[in-house]
């Protein structure tokens, strides 16, 4: 008897993948269902339920199959026109463990009280559409590359949803250098079915607790806000053609650091995105003095690396030694003095290191690193070391010291010959025989 079931509901399944056409590929989606208080539920519970998602309406009739496993308390049949959660990293290949994540839970559709969107509910509104159960799902892609979020409307105490409204981004976490531009996508679909006509983007930006509004559209009315942001734009014929409501950064700046919410509203309704935006810019390094001077063993020398222009300021600075027969050691941090910010928001910050060649073992010298290490990438400076030690001096050595000591004498002589007086040019005559 299971097994006939078992083999029934499989039948009904590949008949209903027949009957809406599989090639659409949408996802039957877990989701947790989040309760509030006011339904009844225990504070903050949750239950799994699915989403059956179709493109061509409401083919499954909940309760028509079984849920494979008995934690899930309900399945809903959701109508996707647009194929808005289709998408690829919301349908894993079976068996993968990495899920989607996606939280359900109902909400009661109000006016908006932003000023940006107050004349979409100015008309009068369709209070027929309106009186039903509503859903606002967020969901995120595996990989973690898709942020979603949804609204959905059901004929009341029905499991067939309908979507109303999907506003996506594929930008959930951006990086970017210094100076580039930014494009943070967000992507929205309204259900032109829906009787409520028209809708407004906003853009807010927010950062340690604090927000403000970047840019705002009402479509209704066709009005655009000033950007708050300069060098931020969207461009409103994309919004109104393919829903594209992506907002370009046009110059990065390590002030543009922070969270990103893109906001669609609907007559009554809202759907938000939000993304991060890191701007990482690795630092530059430069070692003083540029070049070394030849030092004698037991000496000892100071060298410097500035590390500037860096962003965020997370950076490890340290020493680095590498002897000529290719092994390298570290010299530690040296002394690192603390951050400074730069007018555009970058760092820098220097190390110390002295070259005490008395108690560090440097043999004849090498090449001294200043590396630093910083999310943007590894970046390195670094000089050359020159040790003469007069107790074993190399062959090298012991051939500068005699060019110089020649070199020494021969200046010696030429200028005792240029300024010997003109009376005793007959000494000089004799000296120079002399020689
Ligand atoms: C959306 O519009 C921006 C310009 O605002 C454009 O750079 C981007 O390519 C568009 N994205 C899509 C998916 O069309």
């Amino acid at each position: 008897m299971t097994k006939l079931w078992s083999f029934w509901s499989l039948s009904l399944v590949v008949f209903a993948c027949f009957g809406r056409g599989c090639s659409s590929h949408c996802p039957v989606l877990e989701c947790w269902f989040l309760q509030d208080k006011k339904q009844g539920g225990a504070s903050g519970s949750q239950e799994k339920v699915l989403l059956d998602v179709g493109t061509e309406g409401h083919h499954l009739a909940a309760g028509r199959h079984r849920p494979p496993d008995s934690s899930i308390q309900r399945i809903y049949s959701v109508a996707d026109p647009a194929a808005t959660l289709c998408g690829r990293s919301l349908r894993p290949p079976i068996g993968s463990t990495n899920k989607p994540m996606c939280e359900i839970s109902s909400f009661l559709p109000q006016p908006s009280s932003v000023k940006w969107a107050a004349s979409l509910t100015d008309s009068a509104l369709s209070p027929i559409y309106l009186q039903a159960d509503w859903f606002a799902a967020t969901l995120q892609g595996v990989g973690g590359e898709l942020g979603m979020s949804t609204v959905l409307r059901a004929a009341t105490g029905t499991s067939e949803l309908d979507v109303v409204l999907s506003v996506t981004t594929t930008t959930v976490a951006v990086k970017a250098r210094l100076g580039d531009p930014v494009l943070l996508n967000c992507q929205f679909w309204s259900d032109p079915a829906s009787p409520q006509s028209g809708f407004a983007v906003e853009w807010r930006y927010q950062f340690r607790g604090s927000g403000q509004m970047i840019l705002a559209y009402d479509g209704k009315s066709d009005r655009l806000s000033d950007a708050m942001e300069n060098g931020a734009v969207m461009d409103i014929a994309e919004v109104h053609r393919k829903g594209n409501a992506s907002l370009i950064l046009q110059k990065a700046r390590v002030s543009h650091s922070g969270t990103y919410i893109c906001m669609v509203y609907l007559p009554h309704l809202l759907a938000q995105v939000t993304m991060e935006l890191e701007i990482i810019e690795p630092p530059s390094l430069s070692i003083h003095p540029a070049s070394l001077p030849l030092i004698v063993a037991g000496q000892s020398l100071t060298v410097h690396c500035e590390a500037s222009g860096f962003a965020p300021h997370s950076l490890e600075l340290s020493w680095e030694f590498k002897s000529p027969d290719g092994t390298t050691r570290s010299l530690g941090p040296g002394r690192l003095t603390g951050h400074r910010q730069a007018w555009d928001g970058t760092f820098s910050q220097d190390t110390r290191l002295e070259l005490d060649t008395s108690t560090l073992d440097l043999g004849r010298g090498g090449e001294v690193t200043c590396v630093g290490q910083h999310p943007g990438g590894t970046r390195r400076a670094g000089v050359t070391l020159r040790i003469i030690g007069f107790s074993t001096p190399s062959i090298e050595d012991s051939m500068a010291m005699v060019g110089v000591a020649l070199v020494l004498y021969g200046l010696i002589k030429f200028v005792s010959w240029t300024f010997t007086p003109s009376g005793s040019s007959e000494a000089a005559e004799a000296n120079k025989k002399e020689n």
